[in-house]
């Protein structure tokens, strides 16, 4: 199986977290996402055990919320001593009447709205990443408005190609996100930044791109940050405290992927860090992280109820399912790969080769093409793994679709986390 919380049971069904996904779907209906809570807690831990063990200068695993975002998951995370990274007054607010604690929120966009920034300010978020220089204005505005001194800091570029899907890459000097290294525009930046008497430049931050499967291009991040830090030293005697260096570690979506162990890479990110300040004799920052989709990715899946199967001679075969890009819209954006299983024929041998097409009204609504499957029929369950990131959170109502319910599954107990949208919320806001 692809991830160790999946297994087969007696009847030949496919269990998650020790839950039957068949009766998960009888109880629930489909199309549903399931949770695996105590995998979200293992990830949090391993992230969290190398940060303590290896980190003399300390620091803090922010959780990427943009993965998943729910109030269930934020208490989840809390409860791990992890903060949040959010990236929208949505994302806040949610965090907040979670109960995240506003000084372990790291708040994120490269085009936040006034009213986003008061919000922030007003709830008192431990750290506002900065992505231009516009924003260093309005933020010390909304700032000096509320009486407040805000700690910032600023998104750098630092020009790394982390070799990922182009869409999903962020470091490179061509990206709407941050001020470039390379051009010196992330000096003038910091420069700016501690101009301003209501804005606190505590550190910087960058984030190279998401689901790398490598170690290098993040060690490789982390020595550009850090020589960048002392250059600032060097010429204009700013010493920043702290170095936030973003998300990105991948996940396994099919057999062959082979992406190195979260702890790994942390380590190895500290690693060239350490090694970097001490030939440098800079003195070692405060570091954050922020994984979001090593954390719930592979701790989710989504379980849909077949509805047709269309074999066309010599062309393929479509095997139709009740949800699609309206709750996984990866395969239609990034051609993005997963695994599917029958759940209730998941001791049989995946005998052929189809293309789950879902059930908006588009051609290009598709889950995957070319998956290996059990030979399915109508009414069967099918599951789509390693769903749990950036997918309920990139769901949309696209041909008014209600937005599927989500199940937390702890040591085989299921509870909705997330009710499943009725067609009255549908219209909720219809005038
Ligand atoms: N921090 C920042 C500033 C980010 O921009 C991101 C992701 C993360 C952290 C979390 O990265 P992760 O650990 O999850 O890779 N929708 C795309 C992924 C977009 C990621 C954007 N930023 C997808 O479905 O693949």
């Amino acid at each position: 199986m692809l991830t160790p919380n999946l297994s087969v049971n007696a009847q030949g069904h496919l269990c998650i977290g020790g839950a039957d996904c068949v009766t998960l779907a009888e109880q629930h209906g489909t199309p549903l996402y399931v949770m695996d809570e105590n995998m979200i807690r293992q990830n949090c831990r391993s992230y969290q055990d190398v940060l303590n063990s290896e980190c003399s200068s300390g620091g803090l695993i922010c959780y990427a919320s943009k993965a998943f975002s729910c109030k269930e998951i934020y208490r989840i995370v809390d409860s791990e001593g992890l903060g949040t990274d959010v990236v929208s007054g949505g994302e806040l607010y949610t965090a907040l009447k979670a109960g995240m604690p506003a000084e372990k929120i790291v708040f994120h966009g490269n085009s936040k709205s006034n009213n986003e920034l008061e919000f922030a300010v007003q709830s008192g978020v431990g750290r506002i990443v900065c992505d231009n220089l516009p924003e260093l204005a309005r933020l010390n505005a909304v700032a000096a408005a509320q009486g407040k001194v805000v700690s910032v800091m600023l998104r750098v570029k630092p020009g790394i190609d982390a070799h990922t899907h182009d869409f999903i890459q962020t470091g490179k000097i061509d990206s709407k996100f941050g001020f470039a290294l390379e051009t010196g525009e992330a000096e003038e930046a910091v420069l700016a930044a501690t101009g301003y008497a209501n804005l606190k430049l505590v550190g910087l931050h960058c984030h190279i791109g998401s689901q790398i499967l490598d170690t290098e291009p993040f060690a490789e991040a982390a020595r550009v940050m850090v020589r960048f830090m002392d250059s600032l030293r060097e010429k204009h005697a700013i010493v920043l405290p702290e170095l936030n260096l973003g998300g990105g570690p991948g996940i396994k979506y099919i057999e062959a992927d082979d992406p190195k162990p979260f702890g790994e890479v942390i380590r190895a990110i500290l690693k060239a860090m350490h090694e970097t300040c001490v030939t440098l004799s800079y003195p070692e920052p405060f570091v954050l992280f922020e994984p979001g989709r090593s954390i719930v990715g592979g701790a989710g899946l989504t379980l849909y109820t077949v509805m047709a199967k269309k074999q066309i001679p010599n062309v393929r075969t479509y095997v139709l399912v009740d949800g699609g890009m309206n709750d996984n819209p990866r395969y239609a954006l990034y051609q993005a790969e997963y695994t599917a299983v029958c759940a209730n024929r998941a001791d049989q041998p995946q005998t052929e080769r189809v293309t789950l097409g879902g059930k908006c009204c588009e051609s290009g609504d598709l889950l995957g093409e070319n998956m290996p499957l059990q030979a399915v029929e109508p009414d069967d369950i099918v599951a789509v793994l390693t769903t749990g990131a950036y997918n309920y959170s990139m769901a949309s109502h696209y041909n008014r679709n209600p937005n599927a319910e989500v199940v937390m599954v702890a040591d085989g107990e299921p509870r909705t986390i997330i009710r499943r949208e009725s067609y009255e919320d549908i219209i909720r806001n219809d005038v």
